[in-house]
């Protein structure tokens, strides 16, 4: 194995919408390969370059890059009819990306079962998912009624699979008072996407085994955040996968040593979609002033369902923390800009719970609803950072505002982002 790999881990420390592809379209200039390991089309990926934007949900981000591969993992949960959807809109739009898809055949498919559950299930729970179907299709892996997209290509097994997967729901649709899928609902739209598909579907572990021992470039592209992590996020409102490092070797099937750095997402503030606790959250003018109106494009509106997020101040604990937890070796940080014209900026650096500083995360959220974030008030700047080009250039307030997160992370901060498109970026 060689000393160093080539191989780099891009990771949201966060609520996701961190600006992952932003910084996977980034330092994906020389991949070889770029793969995701887990999550589905929950995700929302944006990549804008010269005045086009391009969203991926379940296609990895790398592909807008000539020659890329792309790799989505065993530990992904996959929407065959939607990833076929978002292949063809891809083709439309001058990128062609067939030829340069692998698909792990122990990915789990997302069925139409699925999304139907959860859409009952989240009329009692709330926990604001996507709907996209992830919850009840990670759940369905685990219990072991799971349908594989290896499966789905073959004959043999197939219908007693699909009947063994309705039979373990028909209670729950009774009790609901909603008509039990049949397979021919579930296997139609599935089967419309072999003709595509099946070409595509390969050793997704061997490949990448093999690809980063000989010494090539390949960006593992994380999807959602680790405070989405269904064992370290804020439980119960996380995504149902493993977000974070951990996720990487079961989702990809690679000895974890094979990556070489793995680069940590912070956006210059902090955001999330959907419930669940967010202890430095704002409300009204501040909020506003983070998210935008939807005027532009980075504003903070989601990219998969278009709901406007919930923006705080940067909680450099959970950063710590996280940085701590996952080995981060370098930070890339995004939206700077956004905070040009703000005349105060406010840091957490701790969380305070009945009066005491905290070492650990809290892992309950009732816990979580009684953090008293400490703030670190910094002065702010009138502008400058938006597309600024290099960090001599950046206001003096913006290089000790990064400077301080360094501090409080334990962890450097390698690029800062300065505006949506790939050219906006400082490498340090
Ligand atoms: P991801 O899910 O982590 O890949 O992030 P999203 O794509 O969902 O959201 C990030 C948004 O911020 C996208 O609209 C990006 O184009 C945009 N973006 C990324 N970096 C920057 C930046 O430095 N400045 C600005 N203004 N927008 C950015
Ligand atoms: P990217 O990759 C932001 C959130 C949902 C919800 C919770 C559970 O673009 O950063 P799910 O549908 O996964 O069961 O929803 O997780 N969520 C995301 N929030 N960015 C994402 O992905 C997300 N993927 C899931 O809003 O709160
Ligand atoms: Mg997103």
């Amino acid at each position: 194995m060689p000393e160093k790999t080539n191989c780099r881990l891009v990771m949201g420390l966060f609520w996701g919408d961190e600006g992952k592809a932003k910084a996977v379209d980034v330092l994906g200039e020389n991949a070889d390969i770029v793969a995701r390991y887990g999550g589905g089309a929950n995700a929302g990926h944006t990549v804008c370059f010269e005045g086009e934007k391009f969203v991926f949900h379940q296609v990895p981000t790398g592909l807008l890059r000539e020659g890329v591969i792309g790799a989505l993992g065993a530990g992904m949960v996959l929407d065959l009819p939607e990833l076929v959807r978002e292949i063809k809109e891809l083709g439309t739009r001058g990128l062609e990306t067939t030829s340069r898809i692998l698909i792990s055949p122990r990915a789990q498919l997302v069925t139409s079962l699925h999304k139907r559950i959860e859409k009952i299930r989240e009329k009692t729970q709330g926990i604001g998912t996507t709907l996209r179907g992830i919850g009840p299709t990670y759940t369905d892996k685990y219990s072991r009624y799971g349908l594989r997209l290896g499966q789905l290509l073959k004959k043999e097994g197939l219908s007693d699979c699909v009947k063994r997967l309705i039979e373990s729901h028909r209670a729950f649709f009774e009790a609901a008072g909603e008509p039990t899928p049949t397979e021919d609902d579930i296997l139609g739209p599935l089967m419309e996407t072999k003709p595509m598909l099946a070409n595509l579907v390969g050793d997704v572990s061997t490949f990448l085994t093999e690809a980063i021992r000989s010494g090539k470039n390949v960006i593992i592209e994380g999807a959602q955040g680790s405070m989405l992590d269904v064992d370290w996020g804020t439980y119960p409102y996380v995504t149902s996968s493993s977000t974070a490092f951990s996720g990487v070797s079961s989702g990809l099937g690679i000895d974890p040593r094979l990556v070489g750095e793995v680069v940590g997402m912070v956006k210059a503030f902090t955001t999330r979609v959907g419930g669940g606790p967010l202890p430095t959250e704002v409300f009204g003018e501040e909020a506003e002033k983070l998210r935008g109106t939807g005027e532009n494009e980075w504003d903070e509106f989601g990219s998969t369902t278009g709901r406007p997020r919930r923006c705080g101040w940067l909680d450099g604990f959970a950063l710590a923390v996280n940085c701590r937890r996952w080995g981060i070796n370098r930070l890339f940080m995004t939206k700077l800009d956004v905070l040009d014209g703000i005349k105060e900026i406010r840091l957490c650096s701790a969380y305070k719970i009945d009066g005491k500083v905290r070492r650990d995360y809290p892992s309950i959220v009732e816990e979580l609803a009684r953090v008293e974030p400490v703030y670190e008030e910094l002065a702010g700047w009138d502008d400058g950072v938006f597309c600024a080009e290099s960090f001599d250039k950046l206001p003096e307030n913006a290089r000790y505002y990064i400077k301080r997160i360094e501090q409080v992370a334990g962890c450097p901060v390698g690029w800062v982002s300065t505006g949506p498109d790939r050219v906006n970026t400082i490498v340090r």
